[in-house]
């Protein structure tokens, strides 16, 4: 099954968890980068991505090229910002949607403790896809890095033998 992992990371954590589905699956990964690549912290962070998702943005990404064809799986992956996939995710569906359709699609977020509706976000923007698997993690850059591995290879069993949709966790 070829896959491809497409993710956007600002802080580090999604980049972890794609680079060990990369291993793990013999998969393709695309990184999304933002044009505005200026790096905010503390306060100014917070409220310059949480003003993005208010207000729906979807912000410039990098040129990229991927030639959706020929994945039989996608997994798309987020850090939750204010309780919502990010906006460059949201950019990237916008433009991918319809090379998306019929796919098989996983969906893996990072957060901080709180990862509100994202799935079902994520899963709004899709069309029509089976939808084979979700996991989250928590700022899995500060964790026992065996664990997550192992909770990771977990997870990729499940969705290399999923065929059918499964509900939202
Ligand atoms: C603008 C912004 C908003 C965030 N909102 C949330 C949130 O609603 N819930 C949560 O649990 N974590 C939130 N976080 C924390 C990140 O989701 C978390 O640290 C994640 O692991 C970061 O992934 P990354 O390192 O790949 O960027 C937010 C972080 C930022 C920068």
């Amino acid at each position: 099954m070829k896959t491809l992992v497409v993710y956007f990371s600002y802080e580090g954590n999604c980049s972890f968890i794609a680079e060990q589905l990369k291993g793990a699956l013999n998969a393709d990964i695309l990184q999304l980068h933002l044009v505005d690549d200026k790096k905010r912290t503390g306060l100014a962070k917070y409220v310059w991505g949480g003003r993005q998702v208010m207000i729906k943005e979807t912000p410039a990404l990098k040129p990229y090229t991927v030639a959706m064809e020929q994945y039989d799986l996608i997994i798309l992956g987020t850090p939750v910002w204010a309780g919502s996939p990010t906006p460059a995710m949201h950019a990237f569906l916008e433009h991918t949607k319809a090379t998306l359709r019929g796919k098989k699609i996983a969906l893996f977020c990072c957060h901080a403790g709180g990862k509100g509706k994202v799935f079902d976000k994520l899963a709004a923007s899709l069309g029509e896809n089976t939808l084979v698997g979700t996991i989250d993690f928590i700022n899995p850059t500060k964790q026992d890095k065996q664990a997550v591995i192992e909770k990771l290879n977990g997870w990729v069993k499940q969705i290399q033998g999923c065929h059918e949709h499964v509900p939202l966790l």
